[in-house]
């Protein structure tokens, strides 16, 4: 069957993905199925989107009766589900109003927006300008582009809007030598997924919030992969002590299902009015009833407590595939968003990981990454260090490298 899924999807669908030869037909919590019946441990949950992994019944349960109730309307009238969901958001995070659209790239599209409408109405059209930092992934449309660092994605898609530069990350001078009179916005993850999983550093954090308050610029955090209890706590800001003035969700906030958000102060929220911005599709309510009860169920479970444990026995147990092995350099990354750090390109023990049916990732060339759902066991992590100590074994076995 998957012979035939690979031909015809050569022939039906653009080639915009490099894919692994799989194709999946059931999931369960932190396990899926193939159509020739493989089981798979998925260490990556969709790009970090199944937070509660795969087919968790609060989520299924919330789909089948929401859809038999309603499942869109559009923004022109009250959508109760939105309110609830905006509600729980704001109780629990430093906002005070939410926007709801449909993935991560619209999120972060609609925050450009909302913070440049915001200095436009309070200092005129010249305060226009975002600095994100270098290594940072912020999406893939025309105007995500721009505050993406990687030229990569860029190339061939020109001209990208103008309005964007870099600084370096955990970097305060480079910073401080961007920022200019007419800066409006800085813009990051808090940490860093597809540039190489790396965590700001939490003195460049507290200065960068300095500045933001001491010349009015809004600091935009983008958590769409390290939000929603994948750090240990609700949102990757916490443990930093400080608030930005924007976040942007996605990924696990619908735990599967897609539904973006931009969560703001109140002072910024009023920058926008009726027309400035929207979308069809955004929070509708069969979106906001997956997102409403996910977001419950981690709040009430207080998830990110269950993250921390089996993150901290997850590190640990990487860590001694460090001491192992010379040319694995460190583990990275906070709570389940965790990166392993090598000297060699990482793609290839992807490919072998896969052969032993476990799915992971690698970014930025050398770094292993493991977004595993939030509800993983630790028998699971066991398993997974364990085909990788395999894996590793085998490298140095085969000397297919310098070590
Ligand atoms: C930090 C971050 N921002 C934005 C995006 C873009 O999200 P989406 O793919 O839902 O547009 C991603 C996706 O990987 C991401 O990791």
């Amino acid at each position: 069957m998957i012979n035939s899924i690979i031909q015809e999807g050569n022939k039906y669908t653009m080639n915009t993905y490099k894919r692994l030869p799989i194709a999946f037909v059931e999931g369960k919590g932190s396990y899926l199925t193939d159509t020739e019946g493989n089981q798979y441990l998925d260490m990556i949950s969709g790009l970090g989107a199944c937070g509660l992994g795969h087919s968790h019944s609060v989520v299924t349960k919330a789909i089948k009766e929401q859809a038999e109730k309603l499942m869109h309307v559009a923004n022109i009238y009250w959508i109760k589900e939105q309110v609830e969901l905006g509600k729980l958001l704001v109780e629990n995070s430093f906002g005070d109003k939410a926007f709801f659209c449909n993935s991560g790239a619209e999120a972060n599209e609609a925050a450009i927006k909302l913070a440049r409408k915001y200095a436009y109405k309070k200092y005129g059209d010249h305060k226009n300008e975002i600095i994100a930092m270098t290594s940072s992934f912020h999406g893939r449309t025309i105007g995500t582009l721009g505050v993406t660092h990687n030229k990569k994605y860029q190339e061939g898609f020109g001209p990208i809007p103008k309005g964007f530069k870099f600084a370096t990350f955990n970097d305060i001078d480079s910073l401080k030598e961007a920022i200019t009179e007419n800066t409006c916005g800085i813009m990051m993850e808090p940490i860093q997924g597809e540039g190489g999983v790396t965590a700001a550093d939490p003195t460049f954090l507290k200065e960068v919030k300095a500045i933001c308050e001491e010349m009015d610029i809004l600091l935009i955090f983008d958590e769409i992969q390290c939000g929603i209890a994948r750090t240990g706590k609700l949102f990757a800001y916490e443990n930093y002590g400080i608030e930005p003035d924007i976040m942007t969700l996605a990924k696990a906030l619908g735990s599967g299902f897609p539904i973006g958000a931009v969560i703001a102060k109140e002072e910024v929220a009023q920058a926008f009015k009726p027309g400035d911005h929207g979308t069809t599709f955004g929070g509708n309510p069969l979106a906001c009833s997956c997102a409403l009860a996910t977001m419950k169920f981690i709040i009430e479970e207080k998830l990110w407590e269950q993250v921390e444990k089996t993150a901290g026995y997850f590190e640990e147990e990487l860590k001694q595939l460090i001491n192992r092995y010379a040319w694995v350099k460190k583990v990275k990354g906070k709570g389940l968003m965790v990166g392993l750090e090598l000297e060699i390109e990482g793609s290839f023990i992807v490919e072998e990981a896969f052969k032993e049916g476990i799915l992971i990732n690698c970014t930025a060339g050398k770094v292993l990454r493991f977004l595993p759902s939030l509800v993983l066991e630790e028998k699971d992590v066991k398993k997974t260090v364990e085909v990788l100590n395999k894996i590793f074994q085998e490298v140095e076995g085969k000397q297919c490298m310098a070590i």
